[in-house]
């Protein structure tokens, strides 16, 4: 997601500071910026948009300073443009302030503060951590003080660095839930998010703790824990190459992505739910309960991984929240005499915001009078900008181009937007507060989901040479099944198909032999019995069954020759775990078939055109 570097010693900050940024480019970001110390004041630079444009901004002679800060914001709290880039400094110019992460307190902390008279020049959650800064300064606390009190008053995460006037040649950096490290150069010492920012300066560094703060100099570097009292911590070297470093250490940003998935469900999910209203708080859809109440019919429209989340969440509506919901591909609607109105809710999925067909498609349902909600990834893309509201995925950046953390994110938010309805209309408070506390423990699910990972790699083994495969699903896991099959065309260029397992009667099953392997999504949900006789179907005809059940089953057990265990779960929600084999499976195959997963042939992360 977002990136930081920040630089203090003898040489120039300002392109070792830049050549750090670049390295984090990676992460994706959509607005820059640079913070140095020159002569006793904050001098701040920032662009919208790419590195180079902050460069340009810098101008020809590049300010002059040995101590600064600099970040790449990727959008999550206010539009990606000037005002909101970081470095964030305070009312009086006499701090810089970076910070990845979400402050999740941050609109009682700014009322607070704007009562005491700051300004604050930006819609940033980051802000308000420079003013609380200040605020303690100027009751007299040390600079290192100082932020330790502002940050035991935010709720959420961050990594942050900043510097200050008052100690002209110090970097403070603190960590919770946000990566931050110091690294140790010879009289020189930086602070990044990321190792590889720094990596062609210096190998050996400190990986912050959650809770730690780091009060980092030209020549030495203390690191405090919570109590503020100092710790001697572990120099580690660094032994990865770039490339691994920028994908976490995995061999692709693919599988990253894939094992990112319960801290990106988390952050989809964090701030949102009230356990005790048993209901969803979704601050982005502008719209009333009462307009909600007036919804008689919801319309989803998508492309790709994100239309198959939009049928998962055709039948979450319908089944919790009653309301009448249809699944259109975008590029279908578009083109079609589609009936809306006022009272029709359309809402568009999309990882990148950008997706052409999606795009057109909220707009022509806008030109008919709907309402349009958008659940996008992509913070400030086209179709977040153009939207009436949404819900935004805060998955983080999805670099491979086959959809896996984006798509769990999806299934999360229309998880949340039902329960949100569901309350409004038949859903007791008592079935809210379950579900609510269901969600809460997902991302833990997820975890015990990816730790089976190599068991999923021993599957893909043995399908190395299929030359087709077929998945089926029924209720919540039928989409799963189109979602699996599509995962493996896209990057293995096997031939897949997904179906709902009771059609397959009607045309698959002449395919069925012993050299087609069939993948059952069968977890024990309310259909589960019904799929045991498929599966039973398949076994009659000598194919080779692959089954994702609930960890215990053993109905199933008995017929699949092979099984991966997912924990139990509500049944609507059953597809995020159910999903993640799947996904893994996709990846293994392809790895072990050569293929270049992440940049699949043919294959665009975000088709911009019709
Ligand atoms: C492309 C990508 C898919 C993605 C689809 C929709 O085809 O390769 O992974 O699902 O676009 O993209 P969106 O950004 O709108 O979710």
């Amino acid at each position: 997601m977002c990136g930081i570097v920040g630089y203090t010693g003898a040489r120039q900050a300002v392109p070792l500071l830049l050549e750090g940024l670049r390295r984090l480019e990676y992460r994706g970001y959509d607005s820059a910026g640079v913070a140095l110390v020159v002569e006793g004041r904050i001098d701040v630079h920032k662009a919208v948009g790419k590195i180079d444009r902050l460069e340009r901004a810098l101008g020809p002679t590049q300010p002059s300073g040995h101590v600064g800060i600099a970040h790449t914001r990727w959008a999550t709290h206010g539009a990606p443009n000037l005002a909101n880039a970081h470095p964030h400094i305070d009312c009086g110019g006499t701090l810089a302030l970076a910070h990845n992460g979400i402050i999740e307190n941050a609109g009682l902390l700014r009322a607070a503060l704007a009562q005491r008279g700051h300004t604050f020049r930006s819609d940033t959650d980051t802000e308000v951590l420079a003013h609380l800064i200040e605020d303690l300064q100027a009751r007299g606390q040390s600079f290192v003080d100082a932020v330790a009190g502002a940050l035991s008053k935010v709720e959420g995460t961050y990594g942050i660095a900043v510097i200050s006037t008052r100690e002209p040649d110090t970097i403070i950096a603190a960590r919770r839930g946000s990566p931050l490290l110091v690294a140790i150069g010879t009289n020189e010492n930086f602070v990044a998010s990321d190792a590889s920012a720094v990596l062609a300066h210096t190998r050996s560094v400190v990986y912050l703790d959650d809770g730690e703060i780091a009060v980092v100099r030209p020549h030495e570097y203390r690191i405090l824990d919570v109590d503020a009292v100092e710790k001697e911590k572990a120099v580690t070297h660094v032994a990865w190459d770039l490339g691994t470093i920028e994908r976490g250490g995995y061999a692709h940003f693919m599988l990253k992505e894939i094992m990112d998935q319960p801290e990106s469900l988390h952050n989809t999910l964090r701030g949102r739910l009230l356990e005790d209203e048993g209901t969803a708080r979704l601050g982005g859809l502008n719209v009333t309960d009462e307009e909600l109440l007036q919804i008689n019919r919801i319309v989803i429209t998508a492309c790709g991984t994100s239309w198959h989340a939009a049928l998962i969440g055709e039948y979450m509506i319908e089944e919790l929240a009653r309301v009448p919901t249809e699944v259109e591909y975008a590029s279908e609607f578009r083109y079609r005499n589609p009936i809306v109105d006022a009272r029709t809710l359309v809402i568009g999925i999309s990882q990148s915001g950008e997706t052409a067909d999606t795009l057109a498609a909220l707009r022509e349902a806008k030109r008919r009078g709907a309402r349009t909600l958008g659940l996008v990834n992509v913070v400030g893309s086209t179709i977040a900008r153009e939207v009436d509201g949404g819900i935004y995925l805060h998955a983080g950046p999805e670099i491979g181009v086959a959809s896996t953390k984006a798509f769990t994110s999806q299934i999360a938010a229309l998880a949340l937007l039902t329960l949100k309805l569901g309350r409004l209309r038949s859903l007791s408070i008592l079935q809210g507060r379950e579900i609510v506390r269901e969600l809460v423990r997902l991302p833990h699910l997820v975890e015990q989901v990816l730790a089976r990972a190599p068991e999923v790699e021993a599957v893909a083994e043995r399908l190395l040479r299929a030359g087709n495969v077929l998945y089926l699903g029924r209720g919540y896991n039928f989409p799963v099944a189109l979602e699996g099959a599509l995962k493996l065309k896209e990057i293995s260029y096997i031939h897949a198909e997904g179906y709902p397992a009771a059609e397959m009667k009607h045309g698959p099953i002449a395919l069925i032999d012993d050299l087609m392997p069939v993948v059952f999504v069968a977890p024990r949900d309310a259909v589960y019995q019904k799929i045991v006789s498929n599966v039973e179907e398949v076994k009659a005809r000598g194919g080779r069954v692959i089954a994702v059940v609930t960890a215990g089953d053993t109905g199933l057990a008995r017929l699949a020759d092979q099984r991966i265990d997912v924990p139990e779960t509500l049944d609507f929600l059953t597809p995020i775990l159910t999903v993640l084999p799947l996904q893994l499976l996709a990846y293994y195959i392809a790895v072990r078939r050569g293929c270049n997963v992440d940049q699949p042939r043919n294959l665009a992360k975000s088709v911009t055109v019709e």
